[in-house]
Parts: structure tokens; sequence; C-alpha cells
């Protein structure tokens, strides 16, 4: 067996890439810095036909790839439009084209969000398109993507969609640059921050090395044409995510329910860099059921005690070493 993972240096990607060789298969990074942290690389991007493969490079992939895994991206809740079209659904669309060129597929994974469902109202258990409005153009591009995938009913896909991916990582350690992890600064400065109920609402959060062996999962197990929508099964809410984030600081954030203070968070987050998209979040995000873990194989590996608070230790470490 060989995959391709594409995006494999990423936080999300390079934790599949591991939990890939730990099974066995042969592994080929794809990505535009041409790296690789475990298995071999090649340079390429998604947004280029054939992947922006040398000829040569992309006929050998062709030959030889049974399993494709597409973990590229960005999760820049900031982005604008180009980001939503021409990288995640254009790119998809790439993926895709490349997937059917390859004559051994097994299996297509792609790596979804419950952000595609945007505003969409729940109990959604595989659903995506709910006629829903969506809060951001990173919401909509994953929407878009996963779409691509599900229309493409000549290939052995597989959507995975996982929600905040947090942790301490492995090749790659966590960033404050996005997602839900961009809070973290503005929290740590004691901020109060306005969230309906009190962030009581489940935000459906992982672990990014557990993530990665899920994914491999979802590549190597049998079956296609579905949906597995994964997240850590004691469901902390987004006030539990926070919380937890900031312990390493012994700092507890100021979590709020006053909507008033909404505009005024607007204000604060400008000026102190918090990217105001993540103030759409205060309000309960899609409701997913616990049961749509019970259609996922029961040997599924969940994601261990600690992994919330070793990601606000991973991130002020880093910090540290950056003052020194
Ligand atoms: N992190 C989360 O919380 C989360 C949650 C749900 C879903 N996801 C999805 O998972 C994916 C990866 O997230 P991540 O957190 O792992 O991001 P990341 O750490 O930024 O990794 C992105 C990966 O994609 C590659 N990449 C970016 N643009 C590319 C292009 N045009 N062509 C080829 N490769 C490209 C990057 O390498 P180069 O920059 O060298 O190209 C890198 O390997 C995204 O699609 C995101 O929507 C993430």
């Amino acid at each position: 067996m060989k995959a391709l993972v594409i995006g494999g240096t990423g936080y999300v990607g390079s934790a599949v890439v591991r939990a890939l060789l730990d099974h066995g298969v042969e592994v080929v990074s794809l990505s535009r810095s041409g790296r690789a942290f475990a298995g071999d690389a090649v340079q390429g991007d998604v947004r280029l036909p054939d992947l922006g493969l040398a000829p040569g490079v992309a006929g050998e992939l062709h030959a030889t790839v049974t399993h494709v895994v597409s973990c590229f991206g960005s999760v820049d809740w900031d982005a604008g439009p180009r980001l939503a079209v021409e990288l995640h659904r254009d790119g998809t669309r790439s993926v895709l084209r490349f997937a059917r060129n390859c004559r051994s597929l097994e299996r297509l994974v792609h790596l979804s969000s419950v952000l595609a469902l945007g505003r969409a109202r729940g109990p959604i258990v595989g659903e995506l398109e709910l006629g829903q409005a969506f809060r951001n153009w990173y919401e909509y591009g994953k929407h878009l993507a996963e779409r691509e995938l599900r229309a493409a009913d000549d290939l052995p896909w597989r959507v995975v969609r996982v929600g905040p991916v947090v942790g301490p990582g492995g090749d790659v350690a966590p960033s404050t640059a996005s997602g839900v992890l961009a809070a973290v600064p503005y929290l740590l400065r004691g901020y109060p921050v306005h969230l309906a109920d009190g962030g009581s609402f489940p935000c459906y959060p992982c672990d990014a090395e557990t993530a990665g062996r899920v994914i491999a999962r979802a590549a190597l197990d049998p079956g296609d044409g579905d949906v597995w929508t994964w997240f850590d099964d004691t469901m902390p809410s987004l006030a539990d995510l926070m919380t937890r984030l900031c312990s390493a600081w012994l700092v507890v954030p100021r979590i709020v329910s006053l909507p008033a203070l909404a505009p005024l968070g607007r204000l604060a987050a400008r000026r102190l860099g918090l990217p105001p998209e993540l103030l759409e979040y205060a309000d309960p995000w899609t409701e997913i059921p616990l049961k749509v873990l019970d259609q996922l194989p029961p040997d599924l590996p969940s994601c261990p005690a600690g992994y919330i608070e070793a990601t606000g230790v991973a991130l002020r470490d880093a910090g540290r070493r950056e003052a020194a």
C-alpha cells in the first residue's frame, strides 16, 4: 500500500503520516515546501494542474498510489473568498482529478470540519446541504470542498469531519495563528469574553495525534461513500476548552454571558489582534449528537486525558522559548 498525504507537513497531516507509517503503509507527503518529517516527500500545489507535480513524478504516483488522504489547507477563519474557492474548492477538485488517474486507488479520504455545516441547526448526523448560511469564508470553503467529494460518485471517497483540533502535536506544534487557539493570547490578557450561556455548549474538539490515527483508519478500513464525524466523546464545552487551555498559565478566562459585551469585544478584538471572526462562535455551534460516534468502528482510539491542558503547556513553552 502506498498513501499520498496531501498536506502531510501540517499539524494534522503530519500525525496522519506517522499513523499510516505505523500501519506499515509507504507514505509520500505532498506540500508546497516539499518537505517531510517522515516517509517520502514531493513538492506540489493543489491549485496547479496535476497538483503541480513534474510529469514523471505524477505518472509514477498515478501508477503506485493506493490511498489518497487530503489534509491540505488553512484554518484561517479570517481569510477571504479566494481561500474558500481557489484553495478549498478548486484544490479539492484537483485532488479528485488526480485520484481518478490513480489506477490502483482503494480509498480517498478528505479531512472536513464540523464548521462546513455553517449555521445549520442540528441534530446533524451526516448531512451537509441544509440551506444554511455561513459565518465566514473558511466555513463556506470547507462546505464547498466537502460537497465536491460527495458528488464524486466514481471514486471510493470517505469524509472525516472533526471540530477544533488541539493537543501538543508531534512534528508540528499547536499555533495561536488561527482557529480556536487564536483566542488564547486574548484570554490570557484577562479581557472578558461574551459566550452565550457562558459557553456551556459543546464545540467538538479533538487531539491532533489521535485525529491522525483516526484519519489513517478512515483510509485503511473498508467501506466508502460515508462520513465519519469524530470528536472527543467527553464533549467538552467551549468554556471548558478555553478554561483548560489557559490552565498552563494558571489563568482562569473571564467568560461571561453578557450579549452587551459582544460589540465591545469586537472593538477590543481589532485592537488586540484577535480575528473578529472568533467572536462569531460565541453562540451554540451546530448540534451534533453523541450517537454519531456509534456509527464509527468501535475500536477507534479516544482522545487521551489531559490533551487540552497539554496544548496550553506546549503553547506556553513555545512562547518562553521565543522570548528567551
Ligand atoms: N486544525 C484544525 O483545527 C482543523 C479542524 C478541522 C479541519 N481542519 C482541516 O485540516 C486541514 C489542515 O489543517 P492543519 O491545521 O493541519 O493546517 P496546517 O498545519 O496549516 O497544514 C496545512 C498543510 O497543507 C499544506 N498546504 C497548504 N496549502 C497548500 C497547497 N496550495 N498545495 C499543497 N499543500 C498545501 C501545508 O504545507 P505547505 O504550506 O508547505 O504547502 C501543510 O502541509 C485544513 O483543510 C483544515 O480545514 C483543521
